[in-house]
């Protein structure tokens, strides 16, 4: 799965295709909460850990107001630019190949059955091809596509095609941050197809499943269905570790830095009983923070049965297996049994460095925070068709 963006765009880094890996490569990705850095050595099956960083961007950046969580986006842009900057002045061998990703609402992923043409005559016309399925200004997106196969359609040569559009300025914010810090942008990626390379990576074993990754960050959850390896659904939502916050200053009266703390401190209290207990022994405040996480897990979890029906509905044997869990709020205690439990499924937290050498030192609670990082430092400049 990938898509190119350079193609009719010369300035642009592309979107890469599992292939030629040659170069060396950093992964970069760039959250609201925290940089998250990772480069690999070597190819599929024998990749190696070379470093791999989490540098924590959130968080007052103005003393007269010390409780002002949030930056700006702009600050944080700043802040990110400032702080690679700084990491790739620190260390020895930092390749200036860096790969970054897009997602959110100004990614759109789609399915589409265009009529049969080659890869040249479809480059030209797929601003006009694609504009019905795209949302958003036709001139104001990078459009990718990869054709996975061809079929018949009402009795017409068709091709399926992957179809990928980008709102241009994030694309660009985000070659700006890379190129402030002095890196060369490579490859710019989507958060979904990089934890598609690091599912197929880490479990190669289980081609036939058909699994549900969801990447729950601070500002957003990243969820896609990965169906014989390839990414069939792709969906990005606003519910994550930030509502989480916001849900205990609503219910507990806190600060934002406090409801942070609080909701790292206690998480989930996943049964009644526990509950009970919980307020036996005076523990109001845990009680409290559980139930506000309780009322955003309840968000999260309707939109993964939305995602779970949606799939179901496109065939006769589509069924979600699995359900994977990554990015910093899948750190959150109880929360993949209270999944597990609620979905009726098998729930457990990614490690992305699975079958790769040299991350034993990782600590567990930064293992899924990696995930997008690990993807994206799987991916290599030259990585495109
Ligand atoms: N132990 C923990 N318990 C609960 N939440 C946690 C824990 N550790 C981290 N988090 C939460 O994880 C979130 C950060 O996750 P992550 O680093 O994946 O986000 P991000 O990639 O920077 O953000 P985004 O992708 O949404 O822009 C924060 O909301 C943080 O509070
Ligand atoms: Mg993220």
């Amino acid at each position: 799965m990938a898509f190119d963006i350079t193609e009719y765009l010369d300035k642009l880094p592309p979107i890469p295709l599992p292939g030629m890996k040659s170069n060396e490569s950093i992964g970069i990705d760039i959250g609201s909460a925290s940089l998250k850095i990772v480069q690999l050595k070597g190819g599929p099956g024998k990749y190696q850990l070379v470093r791999w960083s989490v540098i924590p961007l959130a968080g007052p950046v103005d003393a007269e107001k010390p409780d002002k969580a949030e930056m700006s986006p702009e600050e944080k842009r700043t802040a990110a630019t400032n702080l690679l900057k700084n990491y790739r002045g620190s260390g020895k061998g930092i390749p200036k190949n860096a790969v970054a990703s897009v997602s959110g609402g100004s990614v759109i992923v789609r399915y589409v059955k265009f009529q049969k043409l080659t890869r040249k005559e479809l480059s030209k016309t797929i601003k006009v091809e694609a504009e019905p399925y795209i949302p958003f200004n036709i001139e104001e997106v990078y459009i990718g596509f990869h054709t996975l196969q061809d079929v018949m359609d009402e009795g017409k040569p068709k091709m399926e095609t992957v179809l990928v559009a980008a709102k241009q300025d994030q694309v660009n914010q985000r070659v700006e941050i890379l190129e402030g810090a002095g890196f060369k942008a490579a490859v710019v990626d989507v958060d979904a197809f990089a934890l598609e390379s690091v599912y197929d990576a880490a479990f190669p074993v289980a081609p036939e499943e058909t699994v549900l990754i969801a990447n729950i960050g601070h500002t957003q959850t990243n969820f896609v269905i990965i169906d014989k390896g390839l990414s069939i659904v792709v969906k990005d939502s606003l519910v994550s570790g930030n509502s989480i916050n916001k849900a205990i200053v609503k219910n507990l009266g806190v600060d934002a830095k406090t409801s942070e703390k609080l909701k790292q401190t206690h998480g989930l209290l996943v049964n009644p009983q526990e509950k009970e207990a919980a307020l036996n022994e005076g523990k109001k405040e845990a009680v409290g923070v559980s139930n506000a996480i309780a009322s955003v897990a309840k968000d999260l979890i309707t939109e993964i049965k939305k995602l779970i029906e949606f799939y179901a509905m496109q065939g006769a044997e589509r069924q979600v297996n699995r359900v994977i869990i990554s990015g910093g709020s899948s750190n959150i205690k109880n929360l993949v049994p209270l999944l597990s439990k609620e979905l009726n499924l098998p729930v457990e937290k990614l490690n992305p460095f699975i079958g790769i050498a040299g991350a034993e030192g990782v600590p567990d609670e930064y293992q899924a925070t990696l995930g997008v990082a690990v993807g994206l430092a799987m991916r290599r400049p030259g990585d495109v068709k």
